[in-house]
């Protein structure tokens, strides 16, 4: 296993957060929220901000879920109406999105719809949300390639250059196919979904425990072709939030699946990832990158590696010292972003600052992105109560 280098908490403030603290900071994160709600009634936030604010836009995007899932977050920490009443009109819009198939022809109908319509399911027993995330379900199984046993991630299935090629963020995605499976009682979702993620055990991560962002399998004879990056700085780097995603996934394919082996491999990434943090406990946008100035954070990973390190801290048995290691972590980093990375209330419409969406193609550098802004929210939920994830 990846050894932790350094005293990974010495030279930081540990202390747990208290209550008093993890409030005030819930209290801060809800009050960006209900600055976007007027914003973002019938409009969504743009996947990241430019100069600190999200333009709205229409239901078309692959992040369109986070904006949901942060209005169910905000109505279980508050139980405010005007946060339910909102996620419960984006209902309606995921349930016409899935039926007029606009942009679903990609992996992330997990994220659109495990934290819409299953969280809307889950938390009120919806039954037009229930429908709309089986639906979704269906069109992800049918990404699934049963010779190369990866969901593609993106692509027309027939198109020869996406053609096999799974990424690490589907982690987060199959988690729909196992709700899916347990709501239907039809085995063959969570069969796609165990498939692939042996298939992203074996192939996504390396002997050093980093990880590609992107691999490709053959998918005429099954066999491996090779690893490649998408967003991240080459294609032999980390790219940060593909290493978080890992955590958090495989750290959830425990909880799905019960094989004990996805906890050791969420242990290695998340030690990998945590051995390569600056000074202050937020990533730069690729882990390649360690430097304390001068390389752009990436705080939507952090967000999400604070989550990940909370769901496999968790998972691990009472005896595993590193349970309490994992746990300061997280608390650390959401500590951290809620001092240094929180948008001001004047002058954005965002949560969080300083992440970056797509440094290859320029896009979202240095700005707010709607998932890193859900993942702070998420962090702070599972720090202050007992609460069943919406991925599980
Ligand atoms: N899943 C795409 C991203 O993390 O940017």
């Amino acid at each position: 296993m990846t050894t932790i280098l350094y005293e990974p908490l010495a030279a930081r403030k540990l202390e747990r957060p208290d209550r008093q603290e993890l409030d005030a900071r819930i209290a801060a994160a809800l009050a960006r929220v209900d600055r976007m709600l007027p914003q973002f009634g019938e409009y969504f936030p743009a996947p990241s901000s430019e100069s600190g604010i999200y333009a709205p836009i229409d239901n078309v995007e692959w992040t369109n879920g986070f904006w949901t899932g942060m209005l169910w977050l905000a109505w279980q920490l508050t139980g405010e109406e005007r946060f339910r009443s909102v996620a419960e009109r984006n209902i309606q819009s995921f349930a016409t999105r899935v039926e007029r198939l606009v942009n679903v022809d990609h992996h992330d109908l997990g994220f659109l719809y495990t934290l819409s319509a299953c969280a809307a399911y889950r938390l009120t027993g919806d039954t037009l949300a229930r429908s709309s995330g089986l639906e979704a379900a269906r069109l992800l199984l049918k990404r699934f390639d049963p010779v190369a046993n990866v969901i593609q991630a993106w692509g027309d299935m027939k198109d020869p250059k996406q053609r096999g090629r799974m990424i690490i963020d589907c982690n987060l995605n199959v988690p729909l196919l196992y709700w899916a499976s347990r709501e239907t009682g039809n085995k063959d979702f969570a069969a796609a979904a165990d498939k692939h993620l042996a298939q992203a055990a074996k192939l996504l991560v390396r002997a050093d425990a980093s990880t590609f962002h992107t691999f490709y399998v053959d998918t005429k004879t099954g066999k491996p072709r090779h690893g490649s990056t998408h967003q991240g700085h080459s294609d032999d780097s980390s790219w940060a939030r593909g290493q978080a995603w890992g955590i958090y996934g495989f750290a959830l394919a425990w909880r799905h699946t019960s094989d004990p082996a996805y906890l050791d491999i969420a242990s290695k990434l998340a030690n990998h990832f945590l051995n390569r943090l600056p000074g202050d406990g937020i990533c730069c946008w690729d882990l390649i990158f360690t430097d304390e100035v001068g390389t752009p954070r990436d705080s939507s990973a952090a967000a999400i590696a604070a989550c990940g390190l909370l769901e496999l801290a968790q998972a691990l048995p009472l005896s595993n010292e590193m349970r309490e290691t994992y746990e300061a972590w997280a608390a650390a980093i959401v500590r951290t972003l809620g001092d240094n990375y929180l948008a001001p209330l004047e002058g954005s419409n965002a949560v969080l600052l300083h992440a970056v969406y797509h440094m290859p193609n320029k896009a979202g550098v240095d700005e707010a992105c709607i998932w890193g802004d859900y993942f702070y929210l998420e962090a702070l939920m599972r720090l202050r109560h007992p609460w069943e994830p919406y991925w599980s």
